[in-house]
Formats: structure tokens, C-alpha cells, sequence
């Protein structure tokens, strides 16, 4: 790409693009420029061989170069290009690094005049707290940003050679004006180092500073990471920016004000409003820009094999009626009491889709909430789009909510979510008249035009058995004109169905057919969730597969639509007990008892297929320890889950040296013995926690990765498979 590339100022930025550019092979010769007091460094990244050679006259080091990178701090830009002004040449190309483009060009235009149209502003957006050529490396810009900030003058071959070069080095980039590079920097760089510089003062300088910081944990390192950085480079880049940044300063005195305040007067409603806002905040943008930002913790699990599960416990509440509660308690009249509420990712998302339209809704605290319902008619339109993460769940219930509104809205989720199938929901709401875009390929995000009053009832037989389908079609029927069924191929939980009922909205059951009108309103009632029989079902595979094992799960939710697990793991030999069922708000209630059996394999009998739909992921680590084979059909539902599961799971296995082949609709399964290896989840909780529970069969260790979404639905489960007799380590990253 270029002859030779002439490096000022070689210190851990200029020395990390000379160590990638030379690895890419971008230069003939690659030379590094600095100050007599520099030749130390200049020795030291020649010896390392990240530069060819150095030199300390600038003449020098220019001469023949194509390519000049101005690697310095800010504050010595404008004194390099005085330097440069009379060696300047017009064939080759001039960039820099400084971490705020408004000075560089000001500088530029006192030495200049005008801006050179061969000078090509950049800012990598990667960094490390220490500095100097020995921090250098090859990756230092692999999937980090890059921004050039041309002016009006750059010749747009000069820009295009280096996003180009940039580009090999790994980075992602985009051109924007120098003032908006400015003012994003400001609020994601800039301030954020001057609050770790600050916090850390002001800790430093108190009396007791030794003691407190005895007590520092990973909060303070994450928080304060940054106040490690260059002083001489942050009170330059923050001089030089201090336009932007002051106004900054005063908006987030204004927040600390208010959370002050909120703590005065023990508003925890509102400070937990603020804590929630800005926690879903975060997760938004990480969704959306992980694949380079990478702000989230990955985890890893790590099982070491063997084991029993022994003891007793309640494992989190439903997920399913924890959606269904939010979502009827916040349209009922009056006050809704939740308890047993799961708390975790996915239902949380739905509490704050609801909060954004106006509901008050007060908790979670240790699964109780009190949901101040605004009637049938009282949601409000959200002022932004409404982010469902991870949950098919809830934008699926509430793309049907949301069509007979009056107002409009957009539902946006995470990877996994914006790649799974809507047109299942968004075709049958089409036809009751409402107004939904999807992508192309009818995913996510729906743009719903909300169209109060203008839908109408239809007569739907699903092609395929979904919950999810019926229920959104039976909440946009508490919307439409006459009547509103949906006829269901084969059983589906029936959660929604007895919600309703619960809060005295008229829903009829015809034999396979529910109907419902518009005629009705929701009285508020008290909801106990019960514990999630598709969490429970990690621990009944979990005992059935390892001997010794004795567990007792109490309260867990037995709707016959949901205990296909307990059928089909009977059915292969399973010692399961369901011992003292009762009715609790509407919803069988009973305690598991599950004791080791050996199992054997069987071909699951496909009626039993949508009623163990999420459980099929442990339910094929079961098959891999029974004797004998297994088979799955009728299940391809399955690959388009949170993940791919029959794939996700046949790849798995395989590794884990089980004969598990995949099926179109299915698995076919030999059982025999589980091996260790390293598995990746995709992303899907439940293919975690179900290899999790492979490790108290295997003969080796199994490592997991990608585990975060786990939190999705069961983020106690890591503790709580350990406390009844898992080995299990979770490694953050
Ligand atoms: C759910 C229904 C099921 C299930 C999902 C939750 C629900 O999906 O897989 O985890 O709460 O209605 P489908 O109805 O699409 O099968």
C-alpha cells in the first residue's frame, strides 16, 4: 500500500500501528521520528522490530515517505506541523491520531492557513492505560472504531487510501464532521476519564484513603481503570476539548443532584427507576454495538465431571405467567399484587416495555410487585422504541397489544432476537387489519402503526403450536370487532387463557378453539407465580443422570401444558414424584421428587413435543446417558429458537464425543457416555445450563462458553446447581 511510512512519535499507539501495519504487510519500510530525549524508546522499538529504523531529524525520517502518521499527543500536533510545514510534500499522504479533531484542524489552519487537502484527520478509538513502545501490539486496533473526520478541502482519494489502510488494520470506520467527533468523544471519552480521575482525588486525599482502599473490590478497578491512563495526555485532550466537555460536566452534576435528592427525601421508587433505566440502557447499546464495542462481560462456565444433586429447592418463578402478569396486571383496573415474579432478563424486559408506556409498576423486590394498572385503554405511547432484548416472549404478546392502540410503536431486540421469524405473528395480525413492517426477511424491528378501533376479529387455525401466537392473537382480539378465535394443531401452555379468566376477562374454550371479544375489562387481582418447570427440568435431568442423586423442587407450576418433561423422562425410566398438587391462582401447583434411575432410550411420542418445547435441549442430555437410542421428530420448531437447538445441541454433543445426529425436525441420539471438551451455548441460555448438567455424567471437564444470556431467565442458576452438588466455576472475561 505504501513504500515507506514515516511513524512521529512511537509510543504505544504508533508503535501498535507499525507492529499491525507490518504484519499486514502495508509498507516497504516503516521509520519512526522522535526528540533527542526520545532515542531511548526509538532503541528499544528498532531492537523490537516494530520499526526498521529511526531518526531524530525530521528531514530524514520524512524523505521519500508516502506516508506520514502524526502519533504524538495532541498538544504537540501543532508544534509537529510547524516542523513539517517546509518538508511537506504533495504526493504523499499526512494522519494523525489525536484523540480530539477541533484542535488538530485549529492547528492546522494556524500553520497552514488553510487544512492540506493530502492531511487525512483520524482518531483509533483503542487505547490501553499504559503507554510506550513496549505496550505496543499487532491487535491493538482489530474491531475497534476509527473515525476520520475530513474537512471540506480533503482530497477523497487521500481519504479513501486511509480508511483503506485502517481498515487492514482491523479497524471499523466511519467518516463524520469534526465537530460531532468532538461532542461524542467528550460524553464517551473524555468524561468518563475526567469521573475516574476525579473519584479517585478525591478517595486519594482522604484521611483514611489506606484503609478504604483495603476494601476496594472489582466495582473500584472496573470503575476507576481509566485513572491509571497518561496525565500529560488527558489534561492535553481534555484542554483541547473543554468546549465540549464542560457542558457535560454541568448535565451530570444536575444527575448527581437528583440521585442526591433521591436519597434525601428515600425515593428508592425513583432511584430504582434511574439504576433500571440506565442498566437497560447499557444493555441496549451493547446489543447493538457488541460486535466491536464489547463492553459485556463474556462468561464461561466450567463443570468439572461427576457428582450427585441432593437436598431441596425452589427454583425461580415461571417465566411464561411472569410476562402474562406485567402484561394483564398493567391493563386491568386498580391494583395488581405479583409474587414470585422471576427477575431476570427477559420478564424484566417486558416490566420496563410497560414502564415506558406508563405504567407505574413498583419492585421487583424479591419477586414482588405491585403493578398500578391504567385500564384496557390507559397505556401511553412510548416516547422511544420499546427493547425486548432476548425476549420472543414479549415482542411477540406485544406486537398484538400494541396493533389495536392508538398509538404507534417500534419493538426492537437483541442479535437473537431480530433473527427470529415474526411473520407467524405479524401475518395473522395483518389480517384482523393491523398495520406491522418487519424487515424483509420478517424479523425484527416491527414498526407498529397502532390502529385503535379499526381491527377486526378472525377465525385463525395456527399452522403451527404456539403459545406465543395465540397469545398475541388473543390480545389484539381484546382490541377488534367481533370476535377473535384461534384454533391450535396440538395443545400449547395455557397461561394466557387463565390469566384472563383470573382477572375476570371473558376468554371461551372450545374444545382445541379460544375465543375471545372486546367486550370485557380486567379487574386487578393477586398473582403467586410459581416456580418454572423449564427451570426445574435442568435439575430433574440433572438427578435422573446422576446416581445417588435425591432432590425434592418445591412449588413447582404442573399445568398440563407444560409438564411434557415429566411424560417423556417417566417415560424413559425416570424416578419423578409429583407429590402434594394443589391449585394456586388458577394454576396446578406441586413438588417434584426426583431420584436417580438409569434410563433408556426411546422415540419421544411427537403429541408430546410442544408440550416440553423449551426443554428439549436437557432433554437430549438425558438421551445421551440412557441406554440405547432416542429419537426426536416434529420438533423443528426447535432450530428457531434463542438459538438453532437441534444444531446448537448435535454440535455440542459431537464434541462432547456423543453420537447425536441432527435431524431436519429432530435428533437422533445413541446413548452411551458423555465426554469433556469445550461447547459453545450461541448465546442461548438454555443451551448452557442444559451442558452444564452433561458435566455430572462426563468423564472429563466441560467448558462452556458464551453463558451470559443464562441471566435471561435463571441467573441463580450457577448457584444453585452448585449448592445441590454441581462443580461448577463461573469465569468472567
Ligand atoms: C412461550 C411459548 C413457547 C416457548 C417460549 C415461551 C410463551 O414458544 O418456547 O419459551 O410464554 O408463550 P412458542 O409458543 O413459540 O412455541
Amino acid at each position: 500500500m505504501f513504500n515507506r511510512i514515516c511513524i512521529i512519535g512511537v509510543g504505544l499507539i504508533g508503535g501498535s500501528i507499525a507492529r499491525a501495519a507490518r504484519q499486514q504487510g502495508l509498507s516497504n519500510t516503516i521509520v519512526g521520528y522522535g526528540r533527542q530525549q526520545d532515542e531511548q524508546n526509538l532503541q528499544t522499538a528498532k531492537q523490537l522490530g516494530v520499526i526498521d529504523d529511526y531518526m531524530l531529524d525530521l528531514a530524514e525520517a520524512v524523505q521519500g515517505a508516502d506516508c506520514v502518521v502524526i502519533a504524538t499527543p495532541v498538544a504537540s500536533i501543532e508544534s509537529i506541523f510547524v516542523l513539517l510545514k517546509p518538508l511537506w510534500s504533495d504526493s504523499a499522504i499526512y494522519t494523525d491520531v489525536g484523540s480530539t479533531k477541533g484542535s488538530v484542524i485549529a492547528a492546522a489552519e494556524r500553520v497552514f492557513g488553510v487544512v492540506p487537502d493530502n492531511l487525512v484527520p483520524a482518531h483509533p478509538i483503542a487505547g490501553a492505560e499504559q503507554s510506550g513502545v513496549t505496550a505496543s501490539v499487532n491487535d491493538l486496533f482489530l474491531n475497534k472504531r476509527l473515525i476520520i473526520t475530513p474537512v471540506g478541502n480533503t482530497k477523497p482519494e487521500a481519504v479513501q487510501k486511509i480508511q483503506g489502510f485502517w481498515e487492514r488494520l482491523g479497524s471499523l470506520v466511519s467518516v463524520m464532521d469534526v465537530q460531532h467527533h468532538d461532542g461524542v468523544l467528550a460524553a464517551t471519552s473524555h468524561l468518563p476519564h475526567i469521573l475516574a480521575f476525579a473519584l479517585v482525588d478525591m478517595l486519594g486525599h482522604k484521611d483514611e484513603q489506606s484503609e478504604i482502599f483495603q476494601y476496594a473490590a472489582g466495582g473500584f478497578k472496573d470503575f476507576t481503570r481509566i485513572a491509571s491512563s497518561d496525565p500529560t495526555m488527558w489534561k492535553d485532550i481534555c484542554a483541547a476539548n473543554k468546549d465540549e466537555i464542560i457542558p457535560l460536566i454541568e448535565q451530570l452534576k444536575g444527575e448527581l443532584d437528583k440521585i442526591q435528592r433521591l436519597l434525601e427525601t428515600n425515593d428508592t421508587r425513583q432511584l430504582f427507576e434511574t439504576f433500571t433505566y440506565a442498566r437497560n440502557a447499557r444493555q441496549r447499546f451493547l446489543d447493538q454495538f457488541d460486535n466491536n464495542i464489547n463492553m459485556s462481560k463474556s462468561i464461561t462456565f466450567q463443570v468439572q465431571p461427576g457428582g450427585k444433586l441432593q437436598g431441596e429447592a425452589r427454583v425461580p418463578g415461571d417465566k411464561s405467567m411472569s410476562h402474562r402478569s406485567i402484561m394483564l396486571g398493567s391493563l386491568a383496573e386498580g391494583v395488581t399484587h405479583v409474587k414470585g415474579f422471576l427477575e431476570a432478563e427477559d420478564a424484566l424486559a417486558t416490566l420496563q416495555a410497560f414502564r415506558d408506556m406508563g405504567v407505574e409498576i413498583e419492585g421487583p423486590v424479591n419477586g414482588e410487585l405491585t403493578i398500578h394498572g391504567v385500564g384496557k385503554h390507559g397505556l401511553k405511547a412510548p416516547t422511544n422504541d420499546l427493547y425486548l432484548g432476548n425476549s420472543g416472549t414479549s415482542m411477540r404478546l406485544l406486537s398484538g397489544l400494541l396493533a389495536g392502540q392508538a398509538f404507534n410503536s417500534v419493538l426492537t431486540g437483541d442479535k437473537s432476537l431480530s433473527g427470529r421469524p415474526m411473520k407467524r405473528v405479524t401475518e395473522p395480525l395483518a389480517a384482523m387489519g393491523a398495520d406491522i413492517k418487519t424487515t424483509e426477511k420478517g424479523t425484527a424491528p416491527l414498526h407498529i402503526t397502532g390502529r385503535a378501533g379499526q381491527l377486526t376479529g378472525i377465525d385463525y387455525a395456527m399452522p403451527i403450536a404456539s403459545a406465543q401466537v395465540k397469545s398475541c392473537l388473543l390480545l389484539a382480539g381484546m382490541y377488534a370487532q367481533g370476535v377473535t378465535s384461534v384454533t391450535e394443531p396440538a395443545p400449547t401452555r395455557d397461561h394466557t387463557e387463565r390469566m384472563l379468566s383470573g382477572f375476570n376477562y371473558p376468554v371461551k374454550q372450545e374444545g382445541n378453539k379460544v375465543s375471545i371479544t372486546a367486550e370485557g375489562s380486567l379487574t386487578a387481582t393477586d398473582i403467586d407465580v410459581p416456580s418454572d418447570i423449564s427451570s426445574a427440568a435442568f435439575f430433574l435431568v440433572g438427578a435422573s443422570i446422576a446416581p445417588g442423586s435425591d432432590l425434592l423442587l418445591k412449588h413447582v407450576g404442573v399445568n398440563p401444558t407444560r409438564i411434557g418433561v415429566i411424560d417423556i423422562l417417566r417415560l424413559m425410566g425416570a424416578n419423578i414424584e409429583v407429590l402434594n398438587e394443589r391449585t394456586v391462582g388458577g394454576e396446578p401447583v406441586a413438588d417434584l421428587h426426583v431420584v436417580y434411575s438409569a434410563l433408556k432410550g426411546i422415540d419421544i411420542p411427537e403429541h408430546l413435543v410442544p408440550l416440553a418445547i423449551d426443554e428439549f435441549p436437557v432433554l437430549f442430555v438425558a438421551a445421551a446417558c440412557a441406554e440405547g437410542q432416542t429419537r426426536l421428530t416434529g420438533a423443528e420448531e426447535l432450530r428457531v429458537k434463542e438459538s438453532d437447538r437441534i444444531q446448537v445441541m448435535a454440535d455440542g454433543l459431537q464434541i462432547l464425543g456423543v453420537d447425536a445426529q441432527s435431524t431436519e425436525d429432530g435428533m437422533i441420539i445413541q446413548g452411551g457416555s458423555i465426554g469433556g471438551g469445550e461447547v459453545i451455548s450461541h448465546g442461548d441460555h438454555r443451551i448452557a445450563m442444559s451442558f452444564s448438567i452433561a458435566g455430572l455424567r462426563a468423564n472429563a471437564p466441560i467448558t462452556i462458553y458464551d453463558c451470559e444470556n443464562v441471566n435471561t431467565s435463571f441467573p441463580e442458576f450457577r448457584d444453585l446447581a452448585k449448592r445441590l452438588g454441581l462443580d461448577l466455576v463461573c469465569r468472567e472475561a
